[in-house]
């Protein structure tokens, strides 16, 4: 074993201001959480229940195997907007019958469970995430529909979620929708493209038109259960597959489902014999300072994060603004990259590309660890060609094929924030610390750069600048990019998959390692290791 030392120091003082300032950012996303959990409030809440209903929450305990974990995907969705932070929906990860699947459950307490543009975006991640890591999905069905003032934003792409209901279908992975309640309109399709469907007696309605639709398209005169109950369903239209007494049976119900479909996921579990980390993961909170340029060890984080804290390093002495090296999470071989003093030069990326080849013809997934404020600029690093050595890693990151998780510690600035496999680069998933801030550049480098252009702009016409209103605008720019550069305000935008206590980080990793291995682990083939 090749156990990682340690230089952290519990009773230093940066340590417990590290830890403080972590703790502030912990406790201000508690708040936010709290919101999504809250759903539509205690008003909503309480008639949900009186009308003897579960919440969305409940649904998904009830359906999961007793005490085991539930990753919940982007709880703060639509932080920031016009709308409800969670997007009146839960999704996530969580095992039923032994079998993990993707599980999402409309949250009717919030606008009738009615589906605004975030609650989209959340719904297509889902699927995204269930058709890469093949997991089997459950939908826990009581919606709206389409919340009817956003309609220009979810009409048109909104048809995308029943097209990856049968694409799932068609790649072999299966759906299974539980109606609670109402599923109407376009929400019919969710029950019409899943491969099962359980409705519960005398709540769900599933229609294309309701009553009042219905009257003024033909004049016909219908009730709510002749036209979509549940029983209607069960033996009338056969919609239905299974007919529930109540929501704990259509649970039972759908757990019975899963059973029955003999999944076999092809990786392995997670090893429930892996050494933990030789540190302690609570040391996590005191390692990255609050003000993101005072650089830290990503190593500190690795020893605290892999099996037995135990991690080969890939060329130690070459490009050490980069740590990359082997390890184990809950058993899971991993390639980790760890950015290690913010800047990446031509050897750090040239080093990434070999590695990330490595790891795919080995067919181990890559680990993504960000703390960079970009690749290096400056005349001496273009004429050595660091945009050549940054596109090869790029390169590397956009053709690899084994899974990428990526965790954004502290920055994750400009290109950087691509090379180490951000949002675009397609991460199976991507979770950032409360610590972490994300944007083409940091705040004052972008207000000073917009100045130098607004400087240049007014010499070039020959007129007098402003230095006052500069000043200003560039406080204000400043302001503007720090907020959107926070986790909540990228969160929300479901730029990641959600924001999580770095404590966590072993176990949300190794939750997604298991995730991931659903689908097979090959990397890319048809190019040979080369050397740069
Ligand atoms: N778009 C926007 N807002 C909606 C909505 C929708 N599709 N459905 C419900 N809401 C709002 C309601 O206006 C209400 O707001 P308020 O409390 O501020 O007045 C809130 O959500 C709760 O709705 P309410 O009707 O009181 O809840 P309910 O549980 O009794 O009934 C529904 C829920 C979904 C059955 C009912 O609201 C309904 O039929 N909505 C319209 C369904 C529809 O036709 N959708 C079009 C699909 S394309």
């Amino acid at each position: 074993m090749t156990v990682l030392p340690t230089r952290l120091d519990p009773a230093a003082p940066e340590y417990a201001a590290n830890r403080t300032a972590m703790l502030d950012k912990l406790a201000a996303l508690d708040t936010e959480h709290a919101k999504a959990l809250a759903g539509g409030g205690p008003k909503y809440v309480e008639r949900h229940r009186k009308r003897g209903k579960m919440l969305a929450r409940e649904r998904i305990e009830a359906l999961l195997d007793p005490d085991t974990p539930f990753l919940e995907l982007s709880p703060l969705a639509a932080w920031g907007s016009d709308y409800p932070v969670g997007a009146a929906m839960v999704t996530g990860i969580g095992t039923v019958e032994g079998t993990e699947c993707l599980i999402t459950a409309n949250d009717p307490t919030v606008r009738g469970g009615a589906s605004n543009p975030w609650t989209l975006r959340k719904a297509l991640r889902a699927n995204e995430i269930a058709l890469r890591n093949r997991l089997p999905v459950v939908n826990l069905v009581e919606s709206g529909g389409a919340d009817l003032p956003s309609q220009k934003e979810i009409f048109i792409p909104g048809g995308a979620l029943f097209r990856d209901l049968t694409r799932l279908s068609a790649a072999g992975i299966p759906t299974i929708a539980v109606v609670f309640g109402n599923s109407t309109a376009g929400g019919a399709y969710v029950p019409g493209m899943s491969d099962h469907t359980i409705l519960v007696r005398e709540r769900a309605k599933v229609f294309l038109g309701g009553p009042p639709l219905v009257k003024m398209a033909t004049g016909e005169e219908a009730d709510d259960e002749s036209l979509g109950g549940a029983e209607m369903h069960a033996r009338i239209s056969g919609l239905a597959d299974q007919f529930a007494a109540d929501e704990l049976d259509a649970l039972r119900l759908a757990r019975r489902t899963v059973l029955r479909l003999n999944w076999r996921k092809p990786g392995p579990q997670p090893d429930p014999l892996a050494a933990p980390p030789r540190y302690a993961e609570e040391e996590l909170l005191g390692i990255v300072p609050g003000d993101l340029k005072v650089p830290f060890d990503p190593r500190e984080v690795i020893a605290r994060i892999v099996d037995g804290s135990d991690f080969d390093e890939f060329k130690p002495l070459y490009g050490t603004s980069l740590a990359a090296g082997w390890a184990r999470i809950h058993g899971y071989p991993v390639g980790i990259l760890a950015n290690a003093q913010g800047v990446l030069f031509s050897a750090e990326s040239q080093k990434a590309t070999q590695f990330i080849q490595l790891a795919n013809q080995r067919d181990i997934p890559l680990v993504f660890l960000h703390n960079t404020t970009g690749y290096m600029v400056g005349k001496q690093y273009e004429q050595g060609g660091i945009i050549k050595h940054g596109a090869m890693m790029i390169n590397a990151v956009s053709n690899s094929r084994v899974p990428h998780l990526s965790v954004l510690m502290g920055a994750s600035y400009g290109a950087g924030h691509y090379g180490m496999c951000g949002r675009a680069y397609e991460p199976r998933f991507l979770f950032a610390w409360p610590s972490a801030k994300s944007a083409v550049m940091g705040p004052q480098q972008l207000a000073g750069v917009l100045s130098i252009v607004a400087r240049q702009s007014a010499a070039a016409k020959g007129q007098p600048y402003d230095e006052e209103a500069d000043a200003t605008i560039r406080a204000m720019v400043e302001q503007q990019i720090e907020a959107e550069s926070l986790p909540a305000f990228l969160s929300g935008r479901l730029y990641d998959d959600g924001v999580i206590d770095p404590r966590d980080t072993r176990t949300v990793l190794g939750l997604a390692l298991s995730a991931v291995h659903g689908a097979p682990v090959e990397g890319a083939r048809g190019y040979g290791v080369f050397r740069m």
